[in-house]
């Protein structure tokens, strides 16, 4: 986790710099990411992977260039899903053969794009899609490496895992039925497609392994099955991304090193059992890289008691840099950064400043009873799905990304401005 410290004056200090410096140099509400974090973070996937697999970022988690070169550096690979994605991974410096293009709708100019960029995978999420893209490199005169997306009959989230009603959903192909099995027909068929592998990607903020020991099972008996019909056994397997991180303390998760044994032993051990040669395994993390390295930092405007329920504390942003909250009852936790107070916890409701009762960005915390307008307070675990989430809302102006590193911060996406909002209103 990030290092938090105070100094003497009991001001939260992060990457060598405190929070009311950060404050006042780049302004509130901000994502302030620690760098050096964030590079651990990535490194330990990568050690623990090793040589004999791959770590693909998933970049709607968070993306800018300066994240591209960080994870280019540290030896990692790249998810994107939209050609946004692509043009910020490419424009970071991301070799295009480390970049995996999936989506269950990628438009014909993103296939196009694409695969003239040379990126290493297009992961194929429908029939449509697999005449499609075959027919794309077909007429770029390029034969484009893919896997098939299934959904293997799983759906992950959090502590449980579901095992009915997971096929009722936009992405992949499902495995039941056959249809999988077909996609697979169909795709070893196209002259303009190398099919290299499955892929399967169960959910999100998971903590339970056990998901991922049904989905490789299956995954796998695909693979036997393709192998007994077809003669050829696929070199890899995509488990996709979803691992679980610490919003709160009631949160445990597992590091990198005992998510990568566990699935490798899994792998091996299923492939062991249908005697087919262990593939090469990826795994796509988002959330489990970035969204520890980062936190929100707030200004309190008003503070509203309300008798016997509680307090409603009014920052600075809301559900335009943090619609977790609201989207998905996300928990979060808030702590006050700019000095240290004796006064006993009051029951608190972080709320934010958009037209809207629903703009909630902690739900219930504590913060101390002498809490004034001017504090600030820091939401920790904001570096997933929170910058690459915020919206206009209110015209509300989305805050800047500054990576802080070795006592030095820097802007790394910058604040939006009005100039911004106008640019893009040309009636
Ligand atoms: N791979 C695929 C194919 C995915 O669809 C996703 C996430 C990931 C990898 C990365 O998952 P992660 O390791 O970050 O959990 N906006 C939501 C999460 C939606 C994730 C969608 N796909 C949130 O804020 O929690």
């Amino acid at each position: 986790a990030q290092t938090v410290t105070r100094n003497d004056d009991g001001v939260v200090t992060v990457g060598g710099i405190d929070v009311k410096t950060l404050a006042e140099q780049f302004g509130t509400p901000g994502y302030f990411l620690d760098e050096a974090d964030f590079r651990a973070r990535a490194r330990a996937w990568r050690t623990a992977f090793g040589a004999d697999a791959d770590v693909f970022y998933a970049g709607k988690a968070f993306l800018s260039r300066a994240v591209v070169r960080w994870l280019h550096e540290e030896g990692l690979n790249l998810d994107v899903c939209t050609g946004g994605e692509l043009t910020t991974a490419l424009a970071g410096g991301m070799p295009a053969d480390r970049i995996a293009f999936h989506g269950n709708n990628k438009s014909i100019d993103e296939i196009t794009r694409a695969i003239e960029a040379g990126v290493g995978r297009i992961v194929l999420d429908s029939f449509q899609e697999i005449v499609r893209v075959a027919h794309i490199a077909s007429s770029l005169g390029k034969r484009q490496r893919v896997q098939i997306r299934i959904t293997v009959g799983v759906e992950a989230h959090t502590h449980e895992f579901i095992a009915t009603a997971h096929e009722d959903q936009k992405f992949g192909i499902p495995l039941a039925g056959g249809q999988a099995a077909e996609a697979v027909r169909r795709a070893l068929q196209l002259d303009g497609l190398e099919l290299i592998g499955i892929h399967s990607h169960i959910g999100s903020q998971i903590f339970d392994m056990s998901g991922f020991e049904v989905a490789a099972h299956r995954v796998v008996g695909l693979l036997k099955d393709i192998r007994d019909e077809h003669g050829v056994e696929l070199p890899e397997i995509d488990l996709g991304g979803g691992l679980g991180i610490a919003y709160t303390s009631d949160d445990d998760p597992r590091e990198p090193h005992e998510i990568a044994k566990a699935l490798t032993e899994i792998v091996s051990r299923e492939c062991e059992s249908a005697r087919l040669r262990t593939p090469r395994i990826s795994v796509e993390p988002g959330r489990a890289i970035v969204g520890p390295t980062a936190f929100t930092l707030y200004e309190v405007g008003t503070i509203k008691p309300l008798d016997g329920l509680r307090t409603y504390v009014s920052v600075d942003g809301g559900m335009s840099d943090n619609i977790r909250t609201a989207l998905y009852d996300a928990e979060y936790s808030v702590a006050l950064v700019s000095r240290t107070s004796e006064a006993e916890p009051m029951l608190v409701r972080v709320v934010g400043k958009h037209c809207e009762s629903g703009d909630i960005v902690v739900r219930d915390a504590f913060l101390p009873a002498d809490l004034a307008p001017g504090d600030l307070i820091a939401v920790p675990a904001t570096g997933a799905y929170c910058r690459s989430m915020a919206s206009n809302y209110n015209h509300a102006l989305r805050p800047p990304v500054v990576a802080v590193r070795d006592g030095e911060a820097r802007v790394i996406v910058r604040r939006e401005t009005e100039d911004d909002l106008l640019r893009l209103d040309v009636g």
